[in-house]
């Protein structure tokens, strides 16, 4: 198990996908959820939200990258200083894992990268410079990204990995067939389901800013001449409020939610295996 000091943080940088059209897709969440989107060069689109709590400059929360179809790129996680960084590339390098380097560019700073079993590429970066941008008061908007939603073939070795090789650890399960990992004391920022040969994005989770931002939402969204995709709800693990929209061309699919629980008290703590598969044929969490 990693030791606390080679956690890192998620949330604060994005997550990568692919998706045919990255224009096109950050078009639609703008006029959807009133994103902030920022063109970053090669076809790539940022959509933009405020980020952690605390935060003193907004981070690009999504970032969409050009592709045939929707795939996840890659997964990002904060390390906090260049001896952090060091300590996990020594860490990881001594465990056996393949360990790239990543450079600075103008999503984060320097890091390394580390394939999961799956391979889902991780990267561990350091903070970038501020982008330098400023937000127009939210209405719509979510506030921050915070979980990635995976399917993939073996979600249990991927679960493994990522809690003995980066210290995430695990809140909840559901059988074997999906794992809650966190790395914060939200419930969680990860989400390992099976019953998918090829690793892909199911969902990424953006939290909204409390309950009574769904009416809004759900009202522009019927505004727009759109439906949502599943709910509004709440979930069993995770205990969230969630709401589920899907862009029509990539397939890539957004889960609002708020409310979520928050665990605290690490030491006391018991993960939980849910056994009611039935109630997750539909988006879970
Ligand atoms: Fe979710």
């Amino acid at each position: 198990m990693c030791s606390a000091d080679r956690r890192a943080a998620c949330g604060a940088w994005p997550v990568g996908v692919r998706v045919p059209s990255p224009q096109e897709t950050a078009a639609y969440f703008r006029e959807l959820l009133e994103f902030e989107t920022v063109e970053g060069g090669r076809e790539t689109w940022h959509l933009l939200c405020a980020g952690e709590y605390g935060a003193t400059a907004p981070s690009a929360a999504i970032t969409l990258r050009p592709g045939d179809a929707l795939e996840v790129s890659e997964l990002t996680f904060e390390v906090g200083s260049p001896h952090e960084l060091e300590d996990l590339h020594a860490y990881l390098a001594q465990a056996g894992q393949v360990v790239e380097p990543v450079g600075a560019d103008n999503e984060a700073g320097p890091g390394i990268a580390v394939r999961d079993p799956c391979g889902v590429v991780v990267q561990c970066r350091l903070p970038g410079a501020d982008l330098q941008t400023r937000l127009r008061p939210p209405a719509l908007r979510p506030r921050r990204l915070g979980h990635v939603n995976l399917k993939m073939s073996e979600p249990g070795a991927s679960a493994r990995f990522f809690i003995d090789t980066l210290g995430l650890r695990l809140s909840d399960q559901v059988g074997d067939l999906l794992f809650f990992l966190r790395v914060s004391s939200e419930h969680h920022n990860l989400g390992l389901r099976g019953g998918a040969e090829r690793v892909n994005v199911h969902h990424i989770g953006m939290e909204i800013h409390g309950w009574e931002s769904f009416r809004s939402i759900c009202d522009h969204i019927a505004a727009c001449g759109r439906v949502v995709e599943y709910g509004p709800g709440r979930h069993g693990p995770g205990n969230n409020l969630f709401v589920y929209v899907v862009e029509p061309r990539s397939g890539l699919r957004l889960e609002l939610y708020a409310d979520m629980v928050h665990i605290h008290d690490e030491l006391a703590y018991q993960p939980t295996r849910w056994e009611t598969p039935s109630r997750y044929g539909r988006p879970a969490s």
